[in-house]
């Protein structure tokens, strides 16, 4: 075969090992986001280009790579940087990498709403300046989870759904979106389904698990965000285009939403600078699926995508 593999630098040493176990000449990108002409010169001439979320695989890196491209499989359930409609229409193959990181997405969701309702951030910086204090009854109090708060899950697929499982364990109510896909009764119990206005109105805590679209792009902006309870928290650990950054500032600084918890951002790895002047915000940098074993699984799963192709087999997880 002609041609090589474009692999992110963000492969775990195993994936990178199996990478190598595949016989194809391999080029490595760049340690940081790479630039448009990075990534137009390092995908020249591949058969497949393992990419990750700041990989922009867009209609000119497809064409870069030429006619020999195979595959796209990105190391990440969503592939909004992938314009899969041109890998689609010049027959490249785009994979994710659902179903390992649902748990690790979800725990880090928890540990948001948590961060955010009992100000667990803001407690570590008060600590860290030095701030005299006595405990109080008033001090840094927040939102109790356990007592009766509601949570509201915009997407319940597979991530909304672990996120579901959790909050009933920290005995809350939860609402979700409607969805068409196939649900357990189980999963169907655990939540009562409102549309988007009504479970903006009724949630405490609202925490978004769609994926980016044309049509979720900018899904809360400022009328949706004036539709929740000037006390309650957003959390974001979807995509950052879902949220309608300026809105959100502007909502947060007049005290009409109480606190936000993000783990990504519009323009990633740009953060608005702001949102780190609220204090009513925790940001963390696109943490999701940062487990050990999660991330080695996705990886895994996208190195077996493109063996499966480059070896004329369908692909495990095609988009
Ligand atoms: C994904 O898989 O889409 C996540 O955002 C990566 O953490």
């Amino acid at each position: 075969m002609t041609g090589h593999l474009y692999v992110t630098r963000q492969l775990t040493d195993d994936a990178m090992a199996s990478v190598a176990a595949l016989g194809v000449p391999v080029v490595v990108g760049e340690e940081r986001p790479p630039t448009t002409a990075e990534l137009l010169r390092d995908a020249a001439g591949a058969v497949a280009i393992v990419s990750t979320l700041t990989d922009r695989v867009d209609a000119a890196v497809l064409d870069a790579a030429g006619a020999g491209l195979q595959v796209v499989a990105n190391v990440a359930v969503g592939y909004d940087n992938v314009d899969v409609e041109a890998a689609r229409a010049r027959g490249v193959v785009v994979t994710n990498t659902p179903g390992v990181l649902d748990g690790a997405t979800a725990d880090l969701t928890l540990g948001l709403v948590l961060a955010a309702a009992r100000r667990i951030a803001e407690g570590d910086r008060f600590l860290r300046t030095g701030t005299p204090w006595v405990w109080g009854p008033r001090m840094l109090v927040g939102l109790d989870l356990s007592a009766g708060a509601t949570l509201g899950i915009v997407g319940y697929g597979r991530i909304g759904r672990a996120v579901a499982r959790r909050a009933r364990a920290f005995d809350m109510r939860v609402l979700a979106t409607p969805t068409r896909s196939g649900l357990t009764p189980a999963e169907r119990d655990a939540v009562e389904f409102r549309e988007l206005p009504d479970l903006l109105a009724s949630a405490d805590v609202v925490t978004l698990h769609c994926p980016l679209t044309p049509q979720t792009q900018h899904l809360i902006d400022a009328a949706a965000l004036a539709r929740m309870r000037p006390t309650a928290l957003l959390v974001n650990t979807a995509r950052g285009g879902i949220v309608d950054t300026d809105a959100l500032v502007a909502a947060l600084t007049a005290g009409r939403l109480a606190g936000a918890a993000l783990d990504v951002f519009e323009d990633e790895p740009r953060v608005d600078p702001r949102l780190p002047a609220l204090p009513q915000v925790v940001l963390t940098p696109h943490l999701g699926s940062a487990g050990g074993a999660t991330r080695s699984a996705m990886c895994g799963l996208a190195v077996r995508n493109v063996a499966a192709v480059l070896a004329g087999s369908p692909p495990l997880t095609p988009v």
